[in-house]
């Protein structure tokens, strides 16, 4: 068994990115700005953001978080969403999710300048992802194929199941891993016999939001396991995966951790996307 580390392979990333960074100065006479907006106080959206912040500080890209409280109205958020796309400093326009229930998502994911949105989650990008058209690939996906790349894991005619359908993880990396010819199952809380659903997989990517959900009974010998889940572990108040970690682990080729995991190439992904956005506003190679 081994443990595909997520927070090496973001340092090595995020130091060749800062590299780069560092001549945008010279070469364009600006460098990339992302802005952040998070409305209310979720604890899970508030360290998010703080990460964020700290990792476009690592890089290089200029930062700046709004917050608004709980109870913003939908006109002000798209009032600023309209004032950051037309600032050409801007780059990446970024809203946290979840939002306060009142708030309309897909109204305010639309709102956004398809050409800043550093997550991939403009109607107009999820097109593209399913077109397979080039786009920005939202950032956990794009980073679970960077982890499984990273260790030269085999994705090709393997048997990859899903469990999870979100429009941030679920869906969009199961049509990654159909890019990438694996055959997918996407599971979720209704399907029948889950456990055996989970057992087929020869890479097990875990989404569903549910503390230590998979269990080793649920993992084929051998199998690759990815978990993308973050909760709090109600016993010890530390931080845990969807995954039973220590059960599981020892059945698996290799498996991520919760935290140091898919968690800091989510974050990582996003400050390409936000390079990648710059130069695109640049008129720049990619
Ligand atoms: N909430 C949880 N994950 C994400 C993400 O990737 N982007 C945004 N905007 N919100 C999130």
């Amino acid at each position: 068994m081994q443990i595909i580390s997520g927070k090496e392979l973001s340092d090595k990333l995020k130091g060749e990115m800062a590299t780069e960074v560092a001549t945008f100065e010279n070469r364009f006479k600006r460098l990339p700005k992302l802005v952040v907006i998070l409305a209310g106080n979720d604890a899970g959206s508030v360290s998010y953001v703080t990460g964020k912040a700290k990792a476009c500080e690592q890089v290089g890209i200029l930062n700046e978080t709004i917050r608004y409280s709980e109870t913003i109205l939908e006109t002000e958020l798209l009032q600023k969403i309209a004032e950051l796309n037309a600032d050409s400093a801007v780059d990446g326009v970024l809203v946290q999710l979840p939002l306060p229930k009142h708030i309309n998502t897909q109204k305010i994911i639309s709102a956004i300048d398809q050409s800043k949105d550093v997550d991939g989650f403009h109607p107009l990008n999820t097109a593209a992802l399913w077109n397979k058209t080039e786009c920005v690939l939202p950032c956990t996906p794009k980073g679970i194929i960077k982890l499984l790349k990273s260790e030269n894991i085999e994705i090709k005619g393997k048997k990859a199941v899903v469990l999870g359908r979100s429009n941030i993880v679920g869906l969009p990396v199961s049509k990654l891993l159909l890019d990438e010819n694996a055959t997918v199952t996407i599971a979720h809380s209704r399907t029948e016999n889950l456990a055996q659903v989970a057992q087929d997989a020869d890479i097990l990517i875990v989404a569903i939001g549910k503390a230590k959900f998979v269990t080793a009974d649920m993992v084929k010998k051998g199998a690759v396991v990815i978990d993308v889940g973050v909760n709090r572990d109600e016993r010890t108040g530390k931080l845990c995966g969807d995954v039973d970690f220590d059960a599981v682990a020892p059945k698996t080729s290799y498996i991520t951790k919760v935290p140091g995991g898919v968690g800091p190439m989510t974050i990582c992904c996003l400050m390409e996307n936000t390079v990648e956005c710059f130069l695109r506003h640049e008129n720049a190679k990619i």
